[in-house]
Formats: C-alpha cells, structure tokens, sequence
C-alpha cells in the first residue's frame, strides 16, 4: 500500500509582499529567513537560547532542550518564570503599563478597556480570590466562560498561583464538560451566569450545576455576573466573583514555575470517542507562542490586533491570551457572534476599532462570502495590513474573496497550519518574505524540521501526497495526554517506530518551490481505484462554481471502485429538486480534478452538521453516506435538526 495521495489541484498563483510591507517587517527577505531557518535546525540550542533571553526569568535555565527522555521533552531545564508576569508584569516594569491590552467588546455592545497596569491589576485580585478558595499550585481549574475580559483574566490568575487550567469551550454541553472535570480531577470551576449570543443568553452555569451534579470534588464553582438572569445556587460551593473580589488585596506575588511545569490542560478530539487532555508546559510554550506571534503577525508598536477565535479552543489559548499578551501588544476581544445583531458586525468592529491584523478560519471567511459583499463594503478596512487564517485548508476561491473583500489586494495573508498539540504555529509564511499561494500554508517556521514522507518513512519527493511528518522536538510541542502516557506515545510517536518523530495525522505535499500544502486529516483520504483524494481538494473543486456555497466530501464503499465519493453540498438559492444542478457539479469537479474525482453521489442539502468550533462532522457523514446508522457522541453537534434531511427523512 502506497501513502502518496494523488493530488491533482494546481495552483499557480502567486503574491509577493509589497515593497512597503516588506519594508517594515521584522523578517524583510529570503536571506534571512534561510539563514535563520537554517540556525534554527541546525542548532536549536542556540536559536532558542538567544529567543527565550527576551522573557523575564526568575531563575536561568541550565540547558536549552534535553531530548533524553523522548518522547518527554524537556525545554529550559532548571530555569524558573510564570506566565502571567511575561504577559503583565514586564511591560508594567518596561513603562507600557498605561498601553491598552485589551480593547474588549460585549455583543450587546458594552465595551470596556484594559491597560496591561489595570490588567495586572484585575489577574493579582483574580488570583488572590482563587487563593482564598484554597487553590493551589498544580490543582486542575476548570474555566468555562463566555469570551468576556474575565476570562483572559481567570486563565492568566491559575498562571499566576501556578494551577493548571483546563478552559472549556462555551458551548459544550454539561456532558462534555463533566467528562472534561472529571478527567482532570478538577476541584474549582470558573463561570458566569450567562453569555450572550445571537440576541440570547447562554446559561452557563445551569450547564456548570448540571455537570458538578456528578463531580464531588470540586469545592468552588466562582461565578461571574455577566447576564444577570436567574441562577441556582448551591452553598458554600457556590460563590459571586464580584463579591469574593472585594475581601482581597490588589497585589500577588507571581509564583515561581518549573520551566517543565504544567501550565494548561486543553481537551482536543482524536480518532477515539474520548477526548484527549494535551499538556502542556511553562517555559517552551511561552518562548514558542511569543516567538510565533510575533513573527507570523509582524507585530508593529501601533498594531491593533484582533484574533476571532474563542479561548475556548488553542488559537484562543495562545494567539488571544499568551502570545499577544506577551508581546504587549493592543487587542480587540469581542464576545459574540459575526451576524449579531447583523452580518457586518466583525467589520464594523474593525473599522471602529483601527483593527490592523485580523485573524480568523476559513468556515467564517466561507459564511461571510456567503452573506455577501456588501457587508465589508459598507465599512473603511483601509487600516488593515495583515490577514490570517487558522483550523482547517483554505479553499483557493475563499482566499481570493478574503484577499480581495476584506484585504484590499494590499495584505498579505499568512494561512497558519498547526494543533492543539504543537501549542503554536508550525508551518506559514513570514508576512514580509513569503510570495504566498492561495490554499498554502507554506513554509516551516523556525526551528520546525517538517517533511513528507510515506507510511515506511521515506521522504517523498516534490508534488507526491504523503504524511506531514515534524522530525525534530520544538519548544511549544505538547509534553503529554493527561493521564494516558501510552496514548500519547501511541498517537503521536509511533508512526515510524524506528525514529522518534511526531505524527500530527495529515496529508500533506511540497510542490517543487518547496511550498507545503495541507491536504487535510489522513482520514478524510479518500481511495478511488486506487486513487487517493483529499476530499478538501473535491470540496474545493465544488465550492469553487457559483452555485455551491459550501460542500463536504466523504468516502462511502464501493464493490466496484473501494470507495466512492459523496458530496453533500449547499446550493446557492436553497434546496431544489434539481438534477440538472447535480449533473453539472460532478462535470465541474470532473473538469476542475478530473473524472476519478467525479462524486458518484451529491446531496443537496441546506446546512452540514458541524461542531460548535465550526468543522464539519465528517464522521457522521460518512456514516450518513454509507447508510449506517450507529451510535455516535452528539453532545458538539450544532445543529442536531439537519440529520434527518441528510439522512433523507425531512
Ligand atoms: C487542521 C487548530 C490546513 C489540521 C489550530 C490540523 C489546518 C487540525 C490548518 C488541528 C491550516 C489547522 N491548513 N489545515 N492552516 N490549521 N488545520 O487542534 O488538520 O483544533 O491537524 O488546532 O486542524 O486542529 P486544532
């Protein structure tokens, strides 16, 4: 059996930075990204010693990396520092303290302004609550929030008494978030009465009751008053923020953290039911995530910088909270949804906020296309200067609309390939080196050894589909799964078991200029006689014709071929009884890839089951393709009503 992934989307356009970009960029040409680059694998001691001199140690580290114990990295042994005094306390020191941090908007649009002094401030109350509930250095916190300051601030109060975080995404339900206390053995829960969405609240903690139901040991639920709406409440566990916070003093000594101990726990989705809780630690994540931000986002003194991502997932966790922050960087953080209370919302807050970098996924950049032009067009984005795009493949049409629409064909767009479990951005171009394809994420970031190779290990050569396979230990790289060391050696470490090199499960190619394209998870491969596709390539193909608005591609068996392609599409217009529609979708995939890409199936249908962070629930179907029915875990679905159209009962 072969790994090459035929792969037959071609994409030969190409944009440079302008001179004026490059001009100010902190990496300005291919020279010295090659030279860094080269430094940076060649000998990571050294490159990542003289980047993590930037951060402010309590005490030094001895050694850079020790790879001894692999997989078990162990980056800056002996050094001491915490995350919340890089994110705050430095800049307060370096004369920033009356800089804005965080530029903070509610959906109902309430608005409040953070200066890192004030911030500093509200995290030392925060952690001195946390403190007075008996919290302690290594206890498991649980945080499920709406995206309002608090939140930034309850990460940033467990970092500074060294608790371990494990940030829940609003949306779970209290299913999820049970599965996710308990696995952790958290004893304190942080959340709100509510949050708002759509015009709605979102009772939160009705959902946090329901969960600690079954969860004993957790002795505080601190509950923030963010939606004021009728609550349960359960004494001594239960308790207001805003009262708590008014027994305790405004200062908190940061304590001093192991370079190697743990900063947060985020559950993630792998192959299995059971979501995995990926650790990671101190000192290699903050030197990874200030490092990224910086150089991806091109981060100028002036930048208002907006990321729309919820903390609730790893974008959140380090591209909202501890990469910009330690950067000191200004932000704009926004609680609610892109169309509330209408489909302009994100532009109107860039226009009104002088957003400059703005980072985003491309099921919203595809939603916003969907909406309509004149949405961004009834706004001034002139202040733009960079793009950014994160969680799954770009489709090329949607990147021209995003560099065209909201870019202005002046800012580049840095398309960032990474996990949950790399803690930082792993493959990108640089903003002022790379001539950026549409639909790449391009090159490998300092210090990453990425390569494609087949199942035997074998390094594949230009334009041949393989494994994206990272060779060599990085600073943000996760250092576990909580509670399960064989599945985390197992997932990642085992692909190639004669060399100790990371398998983050996807696809992947290098086109001749040396350009990485992301083909999607290796399970969403398709085989055809023979043929393996990347169903994101048959996506592509569909959504990039004027009457597809977005499509899902899997694979169903097939006597005849292995396995046969079904498409479930959204058509422009709604759903119809249309056949000539169906007919000329698979002649279009069939003149955009070719006849092996041709669907055997397409269903129209007016929405896909996705999880409530946005991607497409593709088990499901695949199921649904195939027929099957089976029991699956429901509790991410956002939009449980369109399964029985899928499924052809509606
Ligand atoms: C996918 C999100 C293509 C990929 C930061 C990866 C991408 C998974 C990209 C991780 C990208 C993320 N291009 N695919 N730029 N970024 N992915 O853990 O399949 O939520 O393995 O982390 O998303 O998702 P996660």
């Amino acid at each position: 059996m072969s790994d090459q992934i035929d792969n037959v989307l071609h994409e030969n356009r190409s944009f440079p930075p302008s001179a004026e970009f490059q001009q100010n960029a902190h990496i300005s040409s291919r020279e010295q990204y090659q030279r860094m680059y080269r430094e940076s694998v060649e000998h990571p001691e050294v490159f990542w010693d003289r980047v993590a001199r930037d951060l402010p140690w309590i005490e030094p580290y001895e050694q850079v990396l020790d790879w001894s114990d692999a997989p078990r990295a162990r980056w800056f042994t002996g050094g001491k520092l915490n995350a919340s005094a890089v994110c705050l306390d430095q800049h307060v020191a370096n004369g920033k303290g009356d800089k804005v941090a965080i530029r903070w908007e509610g959906e109902p649009g309430d608005r409040r302004d953070l200066t890192y002094r004030e911030l500093l401030t509200e995290v030392s109350r925060f952690a001195n609550v946390l403190k007075a509930r008996g919290v302690r250095k290594g206890d498991r916190v649980a945080i499920y929030l709406p995206m309002i300051p608090e939140l930034a601030m309850a990460v940033l109060a467990c970092a500074r008494i060294g608790a371990i975080h494990s940030v829940v995404f609003g949306g779970f339900s209290a299913r999820a978030l049970r599965d996710r206390i308990e696995d952790g053995q958290c004893t304190a829960v942080i959340t709100a009465d509510g949050g708002w969405r759509r015009g709605k609240v979102l009772p939160l903690k009705r959902e946090v009751d329901e969960a600690l139901e079954h969860c004993p040991d957790v002795h505080t639920s601190l509950v923030i008053a963010r939606t004021e709406n009728d609550v349960a409440w359960q004494n001594p566990r239960d308790v207001w923020y805003h009262e708590a916070v008014r027994e305790v003093a405004d200062t908190c000594e940061p304590e001093p953290m192991d370079s190697e101990d743990l900063l947060f726990l985020l559950y993630t989705s792998g192959s299995t039911g059971k979501p995995k809780g990926i650790m990671h630690s101190t000192a290699g994540y903050m030197v990874g995530t200030y490092l990224t931000t910086r150089f991806v986002f091109d981060l100028q003194p002036d930048d208002v910088y907006w990321c729309t991502a919820d903390v609730g997932w790893i974008t959140g966790h380090s591209y909202i909270v501890y990469g910009p922050l330690a950067n000191g960087v200004t932000q704009v953080m926004y609680e609610g949804a892109p169309n509330a209370p209408a489909e302009d919302r994100f532009w109107d807050i860039c226009e009104r906020h002088g957003v400059t970098v703005f980072y985003t996924a491309p099921t919203a950049i595809r939603a916003f296309m969907k909406w309509g032009d004149e949405h961004p067009q009834k706004h001034d984005l002139s202040k733009l200067r960079l793009l950014g795009t994160v969680g799954e493949p770009i489709n090329p049409e949607a990147w021209m609309w995003y560099r065209r629409m909201i870019g202005g064909e002046r800012c580049p767009i840095v398309d960032t390939w990474w996990q949950t479990e790399t803690g930082g951005i792993m493959l990108t171009p640089l903003p002022g080196v790379t001539a950026t394809k549409p639909g790449s994420a391009c090159m490998p970031f300092f210090g990453v050894d990425a390569a494609i190779l087949d199942s035997a290990g074998k390094e594949l050569g230009a334009d041949q589909g393989g494994l994206l396979a990272i060779r060599k230990p990085w600073p943000s790289m996760l250092r576990g799964i909580w509670g399960d060391e064989q599945r985390f050696r197992d997932t990642y470490w085992s692909k190639w078991p004669d060399r100790m090199m990371y398998f983050p499960g996807d696809g992947a190619r290098r086109d001749p200029d040396g350009y990485f394209w992301i083909l999607g998870r290796v399970d969403d491969v398709i085989n055809v006689s023979g043929h393996r596709l990347s169903t994101m390539e048959v996506e592509s193909a569909l959504v990039s014709h004027p009457k597809v608005v977005e499509a899902a591609v899997v694979g169903r068996p097939d006597d005849l071929t292995g396995e046969a392609i079904v498409a479930f599409v959204i058509p422009a217009g709604g759903v119809t009884e249309n056949q000539s529609v169906t007919n000329e979708l698979m002649e279009h995939v069939a003149t955009e890839i070719g006849k092996l890409a041709r669907p055997a199936e397409i269903r129209l249908t007016d929405a896909l089951p996705k999880t409530r962070s946005g991607k497409i629930m593709r088990r499901l179907l695949r199921d649904i393709a195939a027929g099957r029915e089976r029991d699956q875990d429901l509790t991410t679905i956002e939009n449980p009503a369109i399964l029985d159209q899928l499924r052809g009962n509606a």
